[in-house]
């Protein structure tokens, strides 16, 4: 008879390969059950077909009554043993008790009592030199948590209590082994026993059979009170082996109902337990899970895994992100509200080296000067930096009132031509130049207004007050038209050269002058 069943005490579950000495382990199905005399064991019939609530237990050929499932506590007491639902259970078995049980008719138990050690009675184990090596109790099938409860599970060699578990097993360590497994009813304690002989073998035998996968030290992110499935599967022929999970030191059980369990299948060449977690908990994380592979033919193998929390979503996290970007636009906003025309003008620096003229004006602007009546128009020294600094310092192409104007000699058709030549017209409050007629400057106003050109009126602190009043009508119209910088202080301040340059556009330049008037760059006027 080959069973391989799983059971579980205390906190642990020991997997058992097989019951094929037959002793008391193997009393799960009809068949030969073998028990040490003074021993319990225990009997468990197939349910009723018919749902007969009361199972009946007969023995020996006489067929008669021994036990039935409604019997009083006090008749089980006096025979010693104990009915409940389908088991029969004989706490201080005897050798009268020795014999053919039956119940349903079609279930038949011989049960074989025993006083001498015997080898067959044996559940030997082969472990490997310098391997692990991990005793396995052979599973009793004694029903425990309700009438009678498992108390104990002890390991001895030589009457000294150990633990059955070797990191690096040695020669030594070979040698009898025997679990006793305790049970307690009405107070009483009552024991079976296995003997397992352990074998050390040192020469390693070939691997046949390996755990493919989880790699060993695998790491699994896994998110805390969510189902997680984890499939360890091994390559293996021998349907001998075992593969199971371990918690830590601890066996995981394969009932499903429990909220840490593995089933396993078995095709022809692979194997398979699937470890669930039905809620991951902190403490899981802090396990390691082992997924084992046993064989009596080679060394055991073993992966263990590692679960960790996955980084998950949290709105904490989304809090901190839209602040973030909150603050570093607000941040943005204010660097460039303060450093709005530096960026303009940096940008236009760098960039418009490169760039070609797309028209086919002459210059970039023309200086036209404008009278004001006291000498609050700029004086000459002044009109001569402004001049100089846009051409020399700026790169700016001029047209200028008395270099390329000559006074008296066709002054309006030159001052027209100028500006059709010019991409912006820059008026200049002057003291000393009489300035345009005021037909003339209506002449400009319309030229302007028709090419559509920039016109960039110069104030100073005073024009700027006095222009409402006193200025001419056609010099007022094109006041209102124009983009207006004050001219303060003397030389004025780099904000009026900002101001100024902003509304003038790129100055047309080849790259060369480009470079060259960047290293000319550092001598600053204001
Ligand atoms: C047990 O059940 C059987 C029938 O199933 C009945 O004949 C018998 O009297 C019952 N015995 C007791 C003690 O209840
Ligand atoms: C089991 O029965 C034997 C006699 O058959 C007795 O000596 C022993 O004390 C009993 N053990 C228990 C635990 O009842
Ligand atoms: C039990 O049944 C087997 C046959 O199944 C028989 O050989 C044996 O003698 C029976 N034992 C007893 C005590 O009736
Ligand atoms: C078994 O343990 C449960 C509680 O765990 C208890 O209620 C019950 O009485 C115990 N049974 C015996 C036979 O000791
Ligand atoms: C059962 O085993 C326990 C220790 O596990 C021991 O104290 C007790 O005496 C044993 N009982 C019998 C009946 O052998
Ligand atoms: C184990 O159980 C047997 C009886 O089942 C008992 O004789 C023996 O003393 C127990 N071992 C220990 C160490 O208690
Ligand atoms: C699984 O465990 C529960 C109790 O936790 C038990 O009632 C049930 O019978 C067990 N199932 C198997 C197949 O062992
Ligand atoms: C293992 O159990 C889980 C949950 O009960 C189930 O979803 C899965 O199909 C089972 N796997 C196998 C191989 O039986
Ligand atoms: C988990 O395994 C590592 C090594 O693989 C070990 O150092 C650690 O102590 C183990 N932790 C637990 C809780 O078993």
């Amino acid at each position: 008879m080959h069973l391989k069943i799983n059971l579980f005490i205390s906190s642990i579950i020991i997997n058992v390969r097989f019951c094929s000495a037959g002793a008391g382990a193997c009393s799960l199905t009809p068949g030969i059950v073998y028990v040490r005399e003074g021993e319990i064991v225990a009997l468990s019939c197939d349910k009723p077909s018919d749902g007969d609530p009361v199972t009946l237990w007969k023995k020996d050929s006489e067929q008669k009554t021994y036990a039935q499932s409604n019997m009083s506590a006090a008749q089980q007491r006096q025979m010693g043993i104990v009915v409940h639902k389908n088991w029969l259970v004989i706490l201080n078995t005897s050798v009268n008790h020795q014999g053919n049980y039956t119940c349903h008719s079609q279930s038949l138990f011989t049960l074989m009592v025993y006083s001498s050690y015997e080898d067959k009675y044996d559940y030997p184990k082969n472990c490997y030199k310098d391997q692990s090596c991990t005793l396995s109790c052979p599973e009793a099938n004694i029903p425990s948590g309700g009438i009678l409860n498992i108390t104990d599970l002890t390991w001895y060699k030589d009457s000294r209590p150990l633990k059955p578990y070797f990191q690096r097993v040695q020669e030594e360590d070979a040698g009898i082994y025997t679990c006793n497994r305790s049970y307690l009813y009405s107070g009483q304690t009552y024991n079976i026993t296995f003997v397992v002989p352990l074998t050390i073998k040192t020469e390693i035998p070939p691997i046949y059979a390996t755990i493919t996968s989880p790699r060993n030290n695998q790491v699994f992110s896994v998110e805390l009170g969510t189902t997680v499935v984890i499939d360890c599967v091994a390559e293996s022929d021998s349907s001998e082996d075992l593969l199971f999970w371990m918690r830590g030191q601890s066996f995981v059980e394969e009932n499903s109902t429990f909220p840490v369990f593995y089933n396993e299948t078995h095709d022809k060449q692979q194997m398979k337990a699937s470890l669930v977690i039905g809620k991951v908990s902190q403490e899981d994380l802090s396990t390691n899970y082992t997924c084992k592979l046993d064989s009596d033919n080679q060394p055991s193998i073993s992966v263990t895994i590692f679960l960790t929390q996955k980084a998950y979503f949290s709105y904490l996290n989304l809090i901190v992100c839209v602040v973030s970007i909150v603050v570093a636009m607000t941040v943005t906003i204010a660097v460039y509200s303060k450093f709005q025309k530096e960026i303009k003008l940096f940008l236009r620096d760098t960039l418009s080296c490169y760039g070609t003229s797309s028209d086919v004006k002459s210059y970039d602007a023309f200086l036209m000067c404008y009278k004001c009546d006291t000498d609050e128009g700029l004086h000459e020294a002044d009109r001569t930096l402004l001049e100089s600094t846009l051409e020399e310092k700026f790169g700016y192409s001029l047209c200028l009132c008395e270099r390329d104007v000559l006074p008296g000699e066709a002054a309006a058709e030159a001052v027209l031509a100028c500006i059709e030549q010019s991409r912006t017209v820059i008026l200049v409050p002057t003291s000393q130049y009489p300035g345009p007629e005021s037909s003339l400057l209506s002449a400009i106003h319309a030229a302007l207004v028709e090419k559509q050109t920039r016109l960039i009126f110069i104030n100073t602190k005073n024009t700027e007050t006095q222009k409402s009043g006193s200025f001419p009508e056609a010099l007022q119209l094109l006041s209102d038209m124009a983009e207006c910088v004050t001219w303060k202080g003397r030389p004025p301040s780099s904000s009026f050269w900002k101001k100024l340059r902003l509304h003038l556009p790129a100055p047309q330049r080849t790259k060369q002058t480009c470079l060259f008037l960047r290293e000319n760059h550092n001598d600053s006027i204001c």
